[in-house]
């Protein structure tokens, strides 16, 4: 059985409030924090436990602290990712509901490390329930000096207020955020400058999501030799991450795991295989703008680099499992109407593009399909992928460009016949 980090205590009842969590261990990783360790430590302790960012980019939550500027006469923000936007994905929000405390407990340690006074967290509009349990939960830690003046009586200050979204996906991406949380419509920042030197109102900011910073108690609690240890065989990563499962499987739901496991073992021993015995087709392994991997790519480990090496990614852990008798065609016209939505409009490729791709797709699922649609398709994806000022636009092009390499035959069958050779339609 997988050691398990974040979830450990997700069946005490209490849990979410501050008693329960105190019970069980909670606030010590924060009092051996502020009592052992100059903020510069920290910073070193998790730059050593290989603590990854779990939103979606990959990149070293140590590093990105360690960019933030030390001299700077400006305030400093930390700002927290609970935008939890991205199809496929639902872990943020089982951790705002059942231990909000662990990621006040985390955005204190972070704002230590880096001296930050104040931090927002930036809530999806949707998640009503996630947000009063978390404002709870806030108002508990003010009332035991776990947040507001002179935390824990070590002389350290931080403010901790909760900002919620109003349903646009492009408020996850971290600049569109920042644009939002200044009261301005959420459209991306062209970077460089990153946040970690101009971030919001224009003063030096951490961005870090949910799971990342929920990580950060038992780092310091445990050690940063123990969190990088749990995931012997990915070098460069460390601990584990929750993965949020759904489609085509007996027991969907939200499974943590070390990041060396395999999208097989996922699959098929914990989330219990596919129903009524049927066959694999494809898997989305990190939300829905990761390339799609086919059934005979599943034994790859779930880290950050095997993927890459996989020619897909990581990204926020969203695994989405096809069955065979899902017609591709139609799983990519759900993705490409979620992202030509979603589309802030600033740059033309992806403005135009992703609207372009779900047309085309439109047609083709429609039996109304032209011979040259997939490679239109194709081409309009090509010239989206890295001409665009966010990620947003990769992260619409790549299900479009693997889906037509891998599934070709469906694409054309569609094209050509008009008709699905799948769903017989
Ligand atoms: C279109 C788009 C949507 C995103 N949505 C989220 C989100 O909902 N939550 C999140 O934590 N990161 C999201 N990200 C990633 C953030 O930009 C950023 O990398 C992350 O919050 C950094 O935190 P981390 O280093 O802890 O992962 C999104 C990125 C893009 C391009
Ligand atoms: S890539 Fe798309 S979402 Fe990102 S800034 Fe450009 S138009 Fe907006």
């Amino acid at each position: 059985m997988a050691e398990l980090v974040l979830t450990k205590n997700f069946g005490v009842p209490d849990f979410h409030k501050i008693e329960g969590y105190i019970r069980c261990g909670g606030y010590e990783g924060l009092k051996k924090t502020l009592e052992e360790f100059t903020p510069d430590q920290v910073i070193e302790e998790v730059k050593k436990s290989n603590l990854r960012g779990l939103g979606g980019a990959g990149f070293s939550t140590g590093m990105k602290w360690s960019f933030v500027p030390k001299d700077s006469p400006k305030p400093k923000y930390l700002v927290i990712n609970a935008d939890e936007g991205e199809p496929g994905t639902f872990k943020d929000r089982y951790l705002l509901e059942k231990a909000p405390h662990m990621l006040i407990e985390g955005a204190v340690i972070a704002a230590y490390a880096v001296g930050i006074h104040t931090a927002y967290v930036y809530i999806r509009g949707e998640y009503v329930k996630p947000a009063k349990i978390l404002q709870n939960a806030i108002e508990e830690a003010y009332a035991h000096g776990f947040l507001g003046k002179n935390i824990l009586g070590k002389g350290f200050d931080l403010d901790l207020i909760i900002h919620r979204g109003a349903g646009a996906y492009i408020c996850g991406e971290e600049t569109g955020l920042l644009e939002s949380l200044e009261g301005k419509k959420g459209w991306p920042r062209l970077k460089p400058p990153f946040p970690a030197i101009v971030g919001l109102f224009k003063c030096p900011t951490v961005v870090n999501n949910v799971e990342t910073l929920s990580q950060l108690p038992h780092i310091m609690k445990n050690g940063a030799a123990w969190f990088a240890n749990i995931c012997q065989g990915a070098p460069k990563c460390g601990g584990t991450r929750i993965f949020s499962v759904s489609g085509h499987v007996n027991r969907p739901g939200i499974y943590e795991l070390p990041l060396t496991v395999t999208l097989r073992e996922i699959i098929y021993d914990h989330a219990g295989g596919i129903p009524g015995g049927k066959k694999l087709k494809a898997v989305i392994p990190g939300g829905s703008s990761a390339p799609v991997l086919t059934a005979d790519e599943i034994d790859v480990k779930m880290d950050f680099d095997s993927l890459m090496a996989a020619k897909t990614m990581g990204g926020s852990g969203g695994v989405i499992v096809m069955d065979e008798d899902t017609c591709m065609v139609k799983a990519l016209y759900v993705l490409a109407k979620f992202y030509a939505h979603e589309s802030c409009g600033q740059c033309t490729p992806c403005r135009e593009g992703t609207g372009w791709i779900a047309k085309i797709l439109h047609r083709l699922v429609h039996g109304e399909g032209r011979p040259g649609d997939p490679d239109t398709l194709k081409s309009v994806a090509d010239n989206i992928a890295g001409n665009t000022i966010c990620p947003f636009g990769d992260g619409a092009a790549w299900p479009v460009q693997s889906f037509v390499k891998k599934f070709r035959s469906e694409f054309e069958y569609h094209a050509k016949e008009r008709k699905c050779d799948i769903l017989k339609t």
